[in-house]
């Protein structure tokens, strides 16, 4: 998925991943308790389905995508919907965030990306958003889908997530095996193979 056009993907209207329905995953991590109402960041929010979702929720949500196509659907869709969103458009691993980190940052399918041009950067980004006790929940491909590789997310082992997201700055809370829902490919649709990554920002460093 490197050098994608986002911008031209969101313009087709080719987004497969674009359920247009809240994940499961964050309307569990939010039903078990784990999360309350809060401030939250969404990283690659998309046309800003899950953002929406967060503000109707009673969270403070801030959510940022490359692109500015995405954003300008998003904030369309926030207005329609009368949700209060701040929205911002750049990318991720060069967004020198300089304000209060966030107690919840939430991630459906951007970090598998990103990881793969500027890890450093996005590990930067991730470090400065999460405050210390704060939680990262993120949903990423995983590698022991069988399906045929190359249609859908990019896939990442266990041990990739675990060592390239706990780095110097979180602990691992959680990891469960997951899909992706509401993905459609060719026509069909697909419920991908994923992880769902609960991570904690460490309050001392490591
Ligand atoms: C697979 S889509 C997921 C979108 C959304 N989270 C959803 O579930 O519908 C990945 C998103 O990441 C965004 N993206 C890609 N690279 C990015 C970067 N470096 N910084 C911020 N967003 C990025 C894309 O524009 C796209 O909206």
């Amino acid at each position: 998925m490197q050098n994608v056009d986002w911008n031209q993907r969101y313009i087709e209207s080719n987004t497969p991943w674009d359920s247009g329905v809240p994940s499961e995953e964050l309307k569990q991590v939010i039903a078990s308790g784990l999360i309350k109402p809060c401030r939250v960041f969404e990283i690659g929010c998309g046309t800003g389905t899950n953002a929406i979702f967060l503000a109707k929720s009673g969270f403070e949500v801030t959510a940022c995508d490359l692109s500015d196509v995405a954003i300008e659907k998003a904030k369309s869709k926030a207005e329609d919907s009368g949700a209060s969103i701040a929205f911002i458009q750049a990318d991720i691993a060069t967004l020198e965030y300089d304000g209060a980190p966030f107690p919840f940052v939430f991630d459906r399918g951007t970090y598998h990306i990103v990881r793969k041009g500027n890890l450093v950067g996005f590990q930067n980004t991730l470090k400065r958003l999460v405050e210390p006790g704060g939680c990262y929940l993120v949903l990423a491909g995983n590698a022991n889908d069988d399906a045929p590789e190359g249609c859908g997310p990019p896939r990442m082992t266990a041990a990739e997530l675990c060592t390239e997201l706990e780095f110097d700055a979180f602990d691992l809370v959680s990891l469960e095996v997951g899909h992706f829902h509401g993905v459609k490919i060719g026509g069909e649709l697909l419920t991908p193979l994923a992880w769902k990554g609960v991570f904690r920002r460490r309050t001392s460093p490591r």
